[in-house]
């Protein structure tokens, strides 16, 4: 792609002239067709753009879907930069009268810590657009992955930020909102080339720079590091393709333990890490051991979130699904594909695969103190970059708080909390009360007569120690007995955010 800024500056204003936004896309092609479109079923979509002069359908159909578009259209929806300048970015090539996109570009919109945003994002085009498998050098654009590693991000001002792997860019983009300088890295040229080009046409300044893992910022420090790093377990069978957007070059689950072991070294004291990964679930040993044994050697506090744990076979299917394969096109590619897969997966006793979100972090000082490996398979309420951000906040919190400290401080119920009472019907008293979060990870916590009546005190009033000598009183059992039950489950409640200090 070229990188000229005036004409990217052209093109920046054809698109918000144009309409070319995702609320502009959605009204034209309607729900049904683009929820379609997000299933990666084009037709409806090409139905609801065929033979309209709308911009913003003759830029669905070249950009998203791939379709040759007439010059006369196309020369229409970007006036001031034309087939030519569109040309000699990089864009579009003609073909008499017809022209086509080289590349997807499609507005991508979203909330992050400073507000809303509203950007363009190009990445090769897709197989719904080419008809064919991947090439294995495919530059991505913004996928689920990208979106959950953006919305768990913390978005606290930072001053220098990695983003890993950065692909087209999406994760650099956001951190530029709340740091002062981002690098971005990649071991692809044409992802890094794509990245510059977003980045021009977003206005945001990146350093990019081209190598593999921590190679390239190996004496920096920073704040935040953030990778969606290529974590896809592929079998190192000759002739398997290996695409380099997911796969990076290693056996099994290793590039993920690499990363987690060792992105301490370029973390400055306090600095966090977020990422994605997939780790194997091997026979005899639980998914935590193994995740938990990569956050011993990293050295670092570390949260390990598991989201979903698929089985082998899924696995396998996902991914050379992913990669273009499936039995309709290919039938013995498939079979070929899966049975390395399988074979892959057998040779390490792996049961399923788990997927999920680490959030590790150097400590200012002295061994890390936060270790948490849970599994969080339900829905949950995204953003999670806040919450994340204040459960650490709360666990340094309670690490300076012992019992007594937290027998004298003041806690005040969140306010999502609710409590939820089961009865059997003709009973007055309750046989189970449930302390349900309204946000953030959804959680349901289990109270008992003394944990429910102390957080239902929780007002920030009383003190921890005022609430738990009154109930000590009231049930009759010493203010002792009150804390040795409910002190633990406090702190795991303000650890959770469904209690919060108020002084
Ligand atoms: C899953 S994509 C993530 C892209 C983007 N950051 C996002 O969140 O959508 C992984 C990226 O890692 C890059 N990559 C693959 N192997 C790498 C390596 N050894 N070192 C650095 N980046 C690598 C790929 O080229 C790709 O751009």
């Amino acid at each position: 792609m070229e990188h000229d800024p005036a004409l990217t500056d052209r093109l920046r204003d054809d698109l918000t002239a144009s309409g070319f936004a995702v609320a502009g896309v959605e009204e034209v092609l309607g729900a049904v067709a683009a929820d379609a479109l997000h299933r990666e079923e084009p037709v409806p979509a090409l139905r609801a753009t065929e033979g309209s002069d709308d911009p913003v359908a003759v830029l669905v159909r070249a950009f998203l879907l791939g379709e040759p578009v007439s010059a006369r259209r196309l020369q229409a929806a970007l006036p001031s930069l034309g087939i030519p300048g569109a040309t000699r970015l990089g864009l579009v090539r003609s073909d008499g009268d017809q022209v086509r996109a080289l590349v997807d570009l499609r507005p991508y919109a979203a909330v992050d810590g400073g507000g809303e945003v509203n950007w363009w994002i190009a990445s090769d085009l897709g197989e719904l657009a080419t008809g064919n498998a991947l090439r294995t050098d495919h530059v991505l654009g913004v996928g689920g992955a990208s979106t959950t590693l953006a919305q768990v991000t913390i978005r606290d001002e930072r001053r220098m930020v990695l983003d890993l792997g950065t692909g087209c860019g999406i994760q650099a983009l956001h951190a530029s909102r709340h740091s002062r300088r981002v690098v971005g890295t990649d071991i692809s040229a044409r992802a890094l080339e794509f990245a510059r080009f977003n980045a021009l046409l977003a206005g945001v300044r990146l350093e990019l720079r081209a190598g593999s893992m921590l190679e390239p910022v190996a004496d920096e420090r920073f704040d935040l590091v953030v990778s969606n790093p290529p974590f896809v377990i592929t079998p190192r069978t000759p002739g398997m393709p290996s695409y380099e957007y997911r796969d990076g070059g290693r056996s099994g689950d290793a590039i993920v333990r690499e990363l987690v072991e060792g992105v301490g070294s370029v973390l400055a004291p306090g600095g966090v890490a977020q990422l994605l990964g997939n780790w194997e679930v091997r026979r005899g040993e639980q998914w935590h051991e193994r995740v938990g044994s990569w956050l011993d050697a990293s050295g670092l506090d570390g949260w390990v979130v598991q989201r979903e744990l698929q089985d082998p076979a899924q696995y396998a299917e996902t991914w050379i699904r992913d990669g273009g394969t499936t039995p309709d096109r290919d039938r013995a590619a498939w079979a070929s594909r899966y049975g390395s897969w399988l074979d892959d997966f057998a040779s390490r006793d792996v049961e399923a695969i788990g997927f999920g979100f680490l959030t590790l972090r150097r400590p200012l000082a002295g061994a890390p103190s936060l270790r948490r490996l849970e599994e969080a398979t339900g829905t949950v309420r995204q953003p999670l970059g806040p919450v994340i951000a204040a459960s650490l906040g709360a666990h340094d919190w309670l690490e300076v708080h012992d019992d007594d400290g937290l027998l004298a401080a003041h806690l005040v119920v969140a306010p999502d909390v609710t409590e939820e009472r089961y009865l059997t019907p003709g009973e007055s008293d309750p046989q189970v009360v449930l302390l349900r979060q309204g946000g953030g990870f959804g959680r349901a916590v289990q109270a008992g007569t003394a944990l429910a009546g102390f957080v239902g005190a929780c007002d920030g009033d009383l003190s921890v120690g005022q609430i738990v000598n009154a109930l000590g009183a009231l049930l009759d059992v010493g203010a002792d007995a009150v804390a040795a039950d409910i002190l633990p489950s406090a702190r795991g409640l303000v650890r959770d955010g469904l209690l919060v200090p108020s002084s």
